[in-house]
């Protein structure tokens, strides 16, 4: 019989358990989420059942990630789906909060973040968005006191801000990467996909296509600015409308300018009507 997910709504509930789990040996790992679970969620659990033998997934649509015009209030919640769905896979627990459980009255503190959070790039898009992150990421860690978290190479920027305040804070978890889970046809799996159209889910792909094209122009040796700029009017001629794609050095975000500079990672972050997308990839 499928054992039934635990649901924790309160920190304490959540610390309790993790205590008798570690009294017990046992190593935990935290999948943090804001729901809307698709198969790239599911990879994340797998990956977090390699490194620990309880796995925690969190879901909390946070609200200080957000700007004010962005889609907090219409982001998806479908909280019995995803609860049916991490039973079906054997999470053992889900981290279910309120908005009052982690931003209590009063709350006033958020972690300034340099480094990888501040290089230009969903930075310059969403100038409060890490700050956020970095934040509610801080709280689940030392909440549930997890020894790893898992995290998706989909959001890049946000894998390599949430590595290095781990790091610098001493945090005591090892944040482990996942490569991106996508579409037969190339599409970053993302819960925002299913606010596309037909026609501008099909027309999505293009962008994964346009990188896979600058990579390999890059690692055949051509002029790097070239290439890139000629790949950006390339995805606007398309239909998108672009808010970056830009190479970048893989660990420290910083620019490139050959790719002798590398390891280099290509991030772009692209308009179709209303859906913003975001992916990544090696060169
Ligand atoms: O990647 C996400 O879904 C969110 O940014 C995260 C890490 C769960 C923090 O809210």
């Amino acid at each position: 019989m499928m054992a039934e997910v635990a649901v924790f709504e309160t920190v304490a509930a959540m610390r309790a358990a993790v205590a008798g789990w570690h009294a017990a040996g046992e190593a935990v790992a935290l999948v943090p989420t804001m729901g809307a679970l698709h198969d790239g969620h599911v990879a994340l659990v797998a990956e977090a059942r390699k490194h620990a033998r309880r796995v925690i997934v969190s879901i909390f649509v946070n609200p200080t990630q957000f700007a004010p015009h962005e889609d907090f209030k219409k982001y998806p919640r479908t909280f019995e789906g995803d609860r049916a769905r991490l039973e079906a896979i054997g999470a053992d627990a889900i981290f279910f909060p309120s908005v009052e459980e982690m931003y209590p009255a009063g709350f006033a503190t958020r972690v300034l973040l340099l480094g990888p959070a501040a290089v230009g790039l969903e930075d310059r898009f969403r100038p409060t968005h890490f700050e956020g992150v970095a934040t509610i990421c801080c709280k689940l860690f030392t909440q549930s006191r997890a020894d790893f978290a898992v995290f998706g190479e989909k959001d890049y920027q946000q894998l390599q801000v949430v590595t290095r305040m781990a790091r610098d804070l001493d945090l005591g978890i090892t944040i482990v990467p996942l490569a991106t889970i996508r579409e037969a046809d190339g599409l970053a799996m993302s819960s925002r996909n299913r606010y596309l159209a037909p026609e501008e889910r099909a027309l999505a792909p293009a962008l994964h296509q346009a990188m896979q094209a600058l990579a390999a122009r890059i690692r055949n040796g051509e002029p790097l600015a070239v290439a890139v700029s000629e790949t950006q009017m390339q995805v606007i001629g398309a239909g998108f409308e672009l808010d970056y794609l830009e190479a970048r050095h893989a660990w420290t975000l910083a620019p490139v300018t050959a790719l002798a500079d590398g390891p280099i990672r290509i991030l772009v972050a692209a308009r179709i009507g209303a859906t913003r997308l975001i992916d990544n990839i090696a060169v």
